[in-house]
């Protein structure tokens, strides 16, 4: 099966009220784990793509056609789209071009009326291309350098305008962070969620920092209309944890136990497993037929 764009699997989720899955792909064996868990489970999945993954894995031509390979390699029956993660203006322009079906555009650091003029330049790139577009609107906080910034919440008023141009699916912050939430954070704002939702209608709507947020508020979040959540702190974690068990046991002393491929497969299978925890409680599973 080829890369499709989101458009399409975020639409039947926002009807069928569940979400898809996005998971950051953060090296080779990243695009393994997700698409097993993805084709095992029957389930429909995005795989995002940061700036600095992008960097690391040799851009987005080189990630397309890999992912691509390894689609066709492992026969992926289920669809699978492939997007660009708090893409820049420059960076979504150069995955569309270059085998992304799908891409996010992270305006929300312009002005409003900024946002606005490279969200649509950046549909109208896209949507030639049949690739679909995420936007912004309310900055998602999260970890840098060491701070924690609390999560934004959206103006429902912004979002309604960002709405209107045409865009595929809309990240809206509702105090949702990046990374892990700190011991102080005061939970997602519902409130701020319904009146988004009020105002974009059947738009699918995407809820990041995905690691972390107790399971019941996922599942009330999507009640409220959210169709995509994007996950990769959790995964990380696991893929590390799992690798340091295997050092901690002394498998690298084993026969073999020194090679590359033999000590990451447990990362690998630790990616996999929260991949499919995480599409449960998303609802997905299955929905792929
Ligand atoms: P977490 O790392 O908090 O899961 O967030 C992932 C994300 O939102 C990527 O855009």
């Amino acid at each position: 099966m080829k890369l499709v764009s989101a458009k399409e699997m975020l639409t039947k989720a926002k009807e069928g009220h569940y979400a898809v899955g996005h998971f950051n792909l953060n090296n080779m064996e990243s695009i393994r784990a997700f698409l097993l868990a993805a084709q095992e489970t029957r389930s429909p999945i995005i795989l995002g793509v940061s700036g600095g993954t992008a960097k690391y894995m040799g851009g987005y031509r080189t990630i397309a056609d890999t992912v691509q390979g390894f689609m066709d390699f492992l026969q992926i029956t289920v669809p699978v789209a492939l997007h660009v993660d708090h893409g820049t203006y420059e960076e979504a322009l150069d995955a569309i071009e270059n085998g992304f079906s799908s891409v996010m555009f992270d305006g929300s650091k312009y002005s409003i009326s900024e946002n606005i003029e490279k969200t649509k330049e950046v549909v109208s790139r896209a949507h030639a291309k049949g690739i679909s577009v995420e936007a912004e609107v309310g900055a998602i906080g999260g970890e840098e350098d060491g701070v924690i910034a609390m999560g934004e919440c959206a103006d429902p008023a912004e979002c309604e305008r960002i709405a209107s141009l045409g865009i595929d699916f809309l990240a809206a912050g509702i105090g949702n962070i990046h990374g892990k939430y700190p011991a102080n954070w005061k939970g997602l704002n519902f409130d701020v969620l319904a009146r988004i939702q009020e105002k974009t209608g059947a738009l699918p709507l995407v809820l990041h920092g995905g690691s972390g947020i107790p399971a019941d508020m996922v599942r009330k979040a999507i009640t409220l209309g959210v169709s995509k959540v994007n996950v990769n702190t959790e995964c990380q974690i696991a893929f590390t944890e799992a690798t340091k068990q295997y050092f901690a046991e002394g498998k690298d002393q084993l026969s073999k136990g020194f090679t590359p491929r033999a000590m990451l497969a447990p990362g690998l299978e630790a990616t996999k497993r929260v991949c499919i925890e995480k599409m449960e409680l998303f609802g997905s599973l299955g929905k792929a037929d």
